[in-house]
């Protein structure tokens, strides 16, 4: 009986301590709270204008509809005009009364490439939120992909965003900062005060380990996206900006399709509106988010298991379904 007693407190006590655990490394519980209401990044940052990359489609254009809205004029960004025309005709359709404006631009094309179009199209309009979105898969073995693919796809995953980031902070430096405080006060005097700003990045809940499909590239990518955001995160919160790296799972947009058609056969995720909801709300709340249940086991996963065994777990599931794929393609 002594024993038992014991042996159930212990118990009692490991669950505990447990809970704690993985409350304080994984926040798992975050992403729930956040599905609820919609935060006002209208009022939040008293912002006028965002801009989004990858707004054309996906987990872009349904945080670009909250920000519509809201109220909040949008620069959408992505490489399509026809996606462009198609997401502006959508959006003025949610508010007719904001200003959309495009920027037909592949993230892929060079940084000077993307600092003219920036400036040519945005020039010295305000930008008080920014979610540098755009990102795209590469689904082959590393090896057998074209270097030319790999290159197209560091760009856009990786140095599109750290242009993106380098050209919106510096927009925000203290020497530019004064400039307008001071032009402020020349003017209507009312409107003084630190402008607040948000940027967000879309990582992915594939961030955290060394899996060995998709070219051993995009979660490599994302694992960059997830250390740059973070050690962005304290750096600039006194220049005034919130960063945010979110984690999607699967979510039910163009992404993993080649011609219409799912590259692995993957269950069914969350709907981009939901996970467009999760990160709206979460703007200036918490430095990251984990946007899905996928998501908290992952990162579970990640704080109990080493990366080894994680990788070793994936490569079997990844043969599994790929030989499920064959076997659908076979019939
Ligand atoms: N869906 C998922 O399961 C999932 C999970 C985790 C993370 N994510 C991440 O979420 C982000 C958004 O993905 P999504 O699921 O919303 O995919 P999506 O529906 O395919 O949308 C991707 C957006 O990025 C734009 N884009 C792609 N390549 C571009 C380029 N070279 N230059 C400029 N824009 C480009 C696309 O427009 P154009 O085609 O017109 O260029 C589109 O607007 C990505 O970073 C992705 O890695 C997605």
């Amino acid at each position: 009986m002594i024993l038992f007693n014991l042996l159930k407190n212990f118990l009692i006590f490991l669950g505990i301590f447990v809970l704690v655990y993985l409350y304080f490394h994984t926040k798992p519980l975050i992403y729930l709270f956040t599905r609820f209401g919609i935060q006002n990044l209208k009022k939040k940052y008293n912002a006028k204008w965002a801009l989004i990359t990858g707004g054309s489609h996906g987990i872009g254009l349904e945080i670009a509809k909250i920000l519509a809205q809201q109220g909040i004029n949008l620069f959408l960004l992505s490489s399509t005009q026809e996606k462009l025309d198609k997401a502006c005709v959508d959006l003025k359709k949610v508010n007719p009364k904001i200003q959309v404006r495009v920027i037909q631009l592949d993230l892929t094309s060079s940084s000077e490439n993307i600092e003219k179009v920036l400036e040519e199209v945005v020039g010295e309009q305000e930008i008080e939120l920014m979610f540098s979105n755009a990102g795209a898969g590469i689904f082959g073995k590393f090896e057998e992909e074209s270097f030319e693919a790999i290159e197209k796809f560091l760009h856009l995953n990786l140095q599109s965003h750290v242009k993106m980031t380098h050209w919106f902070l510096k927009r925000c430096s203290p020497q530019k900062e004064k400039e307008k405080e001071k032009e402020k006060e020349k003017g209507k005097g009312k409107e003084k005060g630190k402008q607040k700003r948000a940027l967000v990045f879309t990582s992915s809940c594939l961030a955290y380990f060394a899996l060995p499909f998709a070219s051993s590239l995009y979660h490599s990518s994302k694992a960059f996206l997830t250390i740059f955001g973070g050690s962005l995160y304290s750096r600039v919160k006194d220049k005034g900006v919130d960063i945010l790296t979110v984690h999607p799972g699967i979510v039910n947009t163009g992404f993993a399709k080649v011609d219409g058609k799912s590259v692995h056969d993957l269950p069914k995720g969350q709907e981009p509106d939901i996970v467009a909801k999760i990160i709206v709300n979460a703007v200036g709340k918490f430095s990251q988010i984990q946007t899905s249940h996928m998501g908290v086991l992952m990162v579970t996963m990640r704080n109990l298991f080493s990366t080894n065994t994680i990788s070793q777990f994936g490569l079997k599931i990844y043969r599994k379904q790929q030989k499920k794929l064959l076997q659908k393609k076979d019939n």
